[in-house]
């Protein structure tokens, strides 16, 4: 019986235990790291989107995205608490709801990391793009700045080539992380906390130069699609772009991984969680505001997502009349401040993004090679895949074919689309959280639990009925890629991991090697789920 192969969790912190980590982090540093972690794509591109689902009231979609969140991430925290290993919610489902359910997990969390990887690499493409042209005037034709459209028809998709192909920039960044990621570079303390420092001062400059600019009436009408868009549309209106701009809030487990690293977690972790959450709420919300208030943020047209075929020729019309709207921009922030005549202020602030967000994409790509690492020492991948290069101390073969899929999501398809993709793989995934945080509490009530989840029976149920909120109101194409992607995880774990899974094999073992020997890039932000 599939649902019985459950790994036993005193087997899983055997493997833990071996390495006790020194608990240094404190309060401050722990936000610090939970800042780090969360603000890049999602704020400096996605804004856009944002501004197209639901115009200036995409304020309150920041908010309600904000606090699922955060009741998702008190919930994330008792089992990276309570089971500090490698693999984050995989590793947790594996211990409390079985082999089948823990694969489907971390099948999901390949969209969330993988997947966001993708985002942000695409984003970083359109500041590129956009600071290359402002310095020197050139500019790649358009066909090799971004992907196709695309459109369903049923469920076949259809691409649309008329204004992008392949986005030749997200290539490039994708592959060098890669690059850098398997020989093995590590960002020093120091440069991923001058990293933090640029993005804050980037958003803080942001505010101060939009703010005094504001006008009034560019918040009205306030929210043009209404609550949850147009009849007959999906993921739109303020709680659609709430489910998408979750994406800028992703990068928060950063802080509950690092519980094992914290003095008094039960204090600190949650300080640090809500902490960070709060200060990028409040960064965003002024963001936003400076946003609406200096150039305006209204739709092009009602009803109409963006990344859509529709969307993309109403945009290339208006670019044409040389009159580009917030909506429009592949470079967000940066668009706002030129339109504000504040042509330097929009360089900066290219600037900004292009040297933070490769970072962002390297943390991704990290959790990525990490999970699925775990998994190939669990059996449920070609155990290859874990395979350690002797000089550079990495899974290479691993980052490769992680970074090879990174690169080919990110070259065809739109910023939008795919982190929406990754909300959807996200959203499934602490959804199983919530839930895991729950049955154990029942089953298994005396196990020690460093950080314990307040009110665990109100906030474990609204974290999860949260998750299925926000998923049920993404655009119908990325609900779709969710079951979609299921089903191919289940054809591959039956076809494959469920005859060569070791647990199933009888094969309960303590792992010598921990991940954590392998050396992570950025240090303190090193592999989820630990
Ligand atoms: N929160 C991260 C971003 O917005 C994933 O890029």
């Amino acid at each position: 019986m599939i649902f019985g192969r459950v790994k036993p969790l005193d087997a899983i912190l055997a493997t833990a235990e071996k390495k006790s980590l020194h608990r240094t982090l404190g309060p401050i540093q722990l936000t610090l790291l939970g800042v780090g972690a969360i603000i890049g794509t999602g704020i400096f591109v996605l804004t856009a989107a944002a501004a197209q689902k639901a115009g200036p009231g995409m304020m309150y979609s920041f908010i309600i995205a904000g606090v699922v969140c955060a009741v998702a991430a008190l919930c994330y925290s008792e089992l990276a608490s309570m089971v500090p290993v490698s693999g984050s919610a995989y590793t947790y489902s594996y211990a409390v709801v079985g082999e089948l359910l823990a694969w489907m997990v971390g099948w999901a969390l390949i969209l969330e990391y993988a997947v966001a990887a993708s985002a942000v690499s695409a984003g970083w493409s359109g500041y590129f793009m956009g600071l290359l042209e402002s310095w020197t005037g050139f500019r790649l034709p358009e066909l090799l700045t971004a992907g196709p459209t695309w459109t369903m028809n049923g469920l076949i998709p259809n691409a649309d080539i008329s204004h992008g192909l392949i986005n030749v920039p997200a290539i490039v960044v994708a592959l060098a992380v890669t690059w850098l990621l398997m020989i093995g570079t590590k960002e020093s303390a120091a440069f991923n906390a001058a990293l933090v420092a640029v993005k804050v001062a980037a958003l803080t400059m942001f505010v101060i130069l939009t703010l005094p600019v504001m006008q009034g009436e560019h918040f009205a009408p306030f929210s043009p699609n209404g609550w949850f868009g147009p009849p007959g549309t999906s993921g739109l209106g303020i709680v659609g772009a709430a489910a998408s701009i979750f994406f800028a809030y992703v990068g928060f487990d950063a802080v509950s991984t690092a519980a094992e690293e914290t003095k008094n977690p039960q204090r600190n972790v949650p300080i640090g969680l809500i902490g960070s959450l709060a200060i990028c709420t409040v960064f965003y919300l002024l963001v936003a505001a400076g946003a609406v208030g200096a150039m305006g943020a209204q739709p092009t047209a009602l009803g109409v997502q963006p990344g859509s075929a529709e969307f993309t020729r109403q945009c290339a019309a208006l670019v044409a009349q040389g009159n580009e709207p917030l909506v429009c921009s592949n470079e967000a922030l940066a668009h706002v401040l030129r339109s504000v005549n504040y042509t330097w202020a929009g360089d900066l602030i290219g600037l900004a993004a292009n040297l933070a967000l490769p970072s962002v994409i390297l943390m991704m790509m990290f959790g990525q090679t990490r999970i699925f690492f775990v998994m190939a020492r669990d059996g449920l991948l070609p155990e290859k895949l874990s395979a350690v290069h002797p000089k550079w101390k990495t899974p290479h073969i691993v980052t490769l074919v992680t970074g090879i899929f990174v690169a080919i999501a990110a070259a065809l398809l739109p910023v939008g689309q795919l982190a929406d993709i990754s909300n959807s793989g996200t959203l499934f995934a602490f959804f199983m959280v919530a839930i895991a945080v729950m049955i154990l509490r029942v089953r298994d009530p005396n196990r020690v639990r460093p950080f314990r989840t307040p009110l665990v029976w109100v906030i474990g149920p609204v974290a999860a009925a949260g998750c299925v909120f926000l998923f049920w109101n993404l655009p119908v194409e990325a609900k779709l890629v969710l079951p979609i992607w299921g089903f191919v995880g289940l054809l591959f774990y039956f076809l494959y991991g469920y005859r060569k899974s070791h647990v199933g094999r009888g094969l309960v073992e303590v792992h010598e090697t921990e991940v954590s020997d392998l050396e992570p890039p950025v240090p303190g932000v090193d592999e989820p789920g630990r």
